[in-house]
C-alpha cells in the first residue's frame, strides 16, 4: 500500500501525463490544419507515449491496492505561431515534466518508499530521452528555417516516426 502523500502525488502526475497527451494532441491538430502532416504524426505519437506514461502510473497505483482518482484537465492552447513555436513549447513542457518527476523522487525518499523510487527511475531515464527528442526537432527547425524546401523535407522525415512502446512500458 502506498502512503497517502505518495498516492496523492502519483495521482496528480497521472493527470499531468494525461495533460501532456492532450497538449501534444492539440499541437498535432494545429500542425495537421497547417499541412505539416509529418510533424502532426510526430506529435500524435508523442501524445500516445504520454498516455502510456499515465497508464504506467495508473497501474502502479492499482497494483498497490490504492485508489486512482482522475482529475480535471486544463484546456490546452490551440493556437500557435509556427512549427518552431510548437516544438519550443513542447521542449519547455518536457523540462517542466522532468522537474515534476524529480520532485516525486524526492517525495518518495522523504517518505522512505524505495519501491516508488525504483519505479520512478524509469521515468527519470525516459525524461532524458523526452527532452532530447523535442530539442532535436527544435534544433533541426532552427537549421532549416521556418519555411521553404528544408521545412518540407523535415516534415517528410518526421512522418517516418512510428509508435514503439518501450519494453518496460506495460505493467509497472
Ligand atoms: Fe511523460 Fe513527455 O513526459
Amino acid at each position: 500500500m502506498l502512503c497517502k502523500p505518495i498516492e496523492k502525488a502519483v495521482n496528480e502526475q497521472i493527470k499531468n501525463e494525461l495533460y501532456s497527451s492532450y497538449l501534444y494532441l492539440s499541437m498535432s491538430s494545429w500542425l495537421s490544419a497547417h499541412d505539416f502532416k509529418g510533424m502532426a504524426n510526430w506529435m500524435r505519437i508523442q501524445a500516445k507515449e504520454e498516455d502510456l506514461h499515465a497508464m504506467k502510473m495508473y497501474d502502479y497505483v492499482l497494483d498497490h491496492g490504492n485508489r486512482v482518482e482522475l482529475k480535471a484537465l486544463d484546456q490546452p492552447p490551440s493556437e500557435f505561431k509556427s512549427p518552431l513555436d510548437i516544438f519550443e513549447q513542447a521542449y519547455r513542457h518536457e523540462l517542466k515534466v522532468t522537474r515534476m518527476i524529480h520532485d516525486l523522487v524526492a517525495l518518495a525518499r522523504e517518505h522512505k518508499d524505495p519501491a516508488t523510487e525504483v519505479f520512478l527511475n524509469w521515468f527519470v531515464t525516459e525524461q532524458v530521452e523526452e527532452e532530447a527528442s523535442a530539442d532535436n526537432v527544435v534544433q533541426q527547425l532552427k537549421l532549416v528555417g521556418d519555411k521553404g524546401n528544408g521545412l518540407l523535407m523535415l516534415d517528410r522525415l518526421l512522418q517516418q516516426r512510428v509508435f514503439t512502446p518501450p519494453a518496460t512500458g506495460g505493467a509497472a
